[in-house]
């Protein structure tokens, strides 16, 4: 009996010697997002597609199984940080996703770098993350704040307009794009008229500012707004009359491809500038928006493409490593190096700061058939973000 015993555990053991250590472990994917609160339709649109991706280009690495957690930031820095920090510490995550507010991202940033956990940012445009806050932890699939607005001052310069009202919600993103596209405006030569910072949560009323945008009368109102406020401000805009008299732009996720049904006529003539546009004619967008349709019966946005292409950056690093994630920085230095065509065109990073290098498109929406949607008139090519504080 007691020999019998002796060989069974000999034979077990040898089994687990025998094993790779992380063969049956899944990799597990922190998704830090929004999942309620005024952002929350970007955080489940970005997650839908990160599925996606999973299922487009495999969701198994070396016989480890790619599994997701979720964790709700309600779009709040404090909320954000704690669940991330359940995340790391007591998930163990191999790798975080999100977030979607440029808030939640500067309050989790330093919990993240410090733990040497890898991030894909898959929205949150914080431009501190590519400059002096960047980290070797830290790539971004999305855009930086900067990045898309900055181009829009001189634009508009160049397009004729010369005094702009702006309106932003008050935090980290709306005050960055904002400064962004004043810098760009008054270096060609404008001027700023007026601004005005509404809270992100609960503002149910844009009627007061609008007030005052009509009082001044600019050439034109400038805005960031995206998800609820979006969905709102755009049509308070409409009802208060000032479709017909004051051209309205902003950064393009005011109309986001999500939404803009739900934005009605008020969506009409609005100009924006954006990093993705349905209508980009590339074989690997066209497979994209046809998997996204197949699911969900509609066109994939913005947001969405951030999510399928941070599952893709994940999957082909894995890959790259063999699946092996125990060597943090190895897997690290792997998801920085993954280039691959995607539907924005060759997806890269910036070796200089992590974050991606992108064309950035400038629109008008007209209506076309009762269909109101963005056309392209101008694109600025491979825009990388000004990395002069970064030091990695
Ligand atoms: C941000 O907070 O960085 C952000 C949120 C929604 C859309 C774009 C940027």
């Amino acid at each position: 009996m007691k020999k019998m015993y002796f060989l069974l555990m000999v034979a077990l053991s040898s089994l687990f010697l025998l094993t790779p250590i992380h063969a049956a472990e899944p990799v597990k994917v922190g998704m830090i997002l929004p999942y309620s609160g005024v952002y929350a339709g970007l955080g489940k649109e970005i997650t839908r597609a990160f599925e996606l991706g999973l299922e487009v280009f495999g969701d198994e690495v070396n016989g480890r199984k790619i599994v997701l957690v979720q964790e709700d930031t309600e779009g709040k820095p404090n909320s954000g940080l704690s669940k991330t920090k359940k995340l790391i510490f007591s998930d163990k995550v191999d790798v975080l996703v999100g977030p979607v507010s440029s808030g939640v991202l500067a309050a989790m940033r330093d919990t993240v770098h410090n733990s040497k956990t890898p991030f894909v940012i898959a929205n949150a445009g914080h431009d501190g993350i590519s400059g002096a806050k960047c980290s070797p932890w830290i790539v971004r699939t999305s855009f930086s704040n900067r990045q898309v607005v900055r181009p829009m001052g001189k634009w508009m310069y160049d397009n004729g307009y010369r005094k702009v009202y702006l309106m932003a919600p008050d935090y980290a993103a709306g005050h960055q794009m904002m400064d962004h596209f004043k810098a760009g405006f008054k270096e060609a030569g404008g001027t700023i008229i007026g601004e005005e910072y509404p809270p992100l949560q609960g503002t149910k009323d844009f009627g007061p500012y609008l007030a005052k945008v009509k009082e001044a009368k600019p050439d034109a109102l400038f805005v960031f707004f995206a998800g609820g406020p979006a969905i709102q401000f755009v049509k308070s805009f409409g009802a208060f009359g000032l479709g017909n008299t004051i051209p309205l732009a902003g950064a393009g996720w005011l109309t986001s491809p999500l939404y803009i049904k739900a934005q009605g006529e008020g969506a009409n003539n609005i100009i924006g500038s954006a990093n993705y546009i349905p209508s980009i004619d590339n074989a690997a967008n066209k497979a994209y928006q046809d998997a996204f349709k197949a699911k969900h019966k509609r066109e994939g946005s913005e947001f969405a493409v951030q999510g399928y292409d941070s599952a893709r950056v994940i999957v082909e690093a894995l890959k790259a490593v063999n699946g092996d994630t125990s060597d943090k920085k190895a897997f690290m230095d792997a998801i920085r190096a993954v280039t691959f065509d995607g539907p924005r065109g060759k997806m890269r990073f910036d070796s200089k700061n992590g974050n991606i290098i992108q064309n950035i498109y400038v629109y008008k929406n007209s209506k076309t058939n009762g269909v109101i949607a963005p056309s392209v008139f101008d694109v600025i090519k491979d825009v990388q973000d000004p990395s002069d504080s970064c030091t990695m």
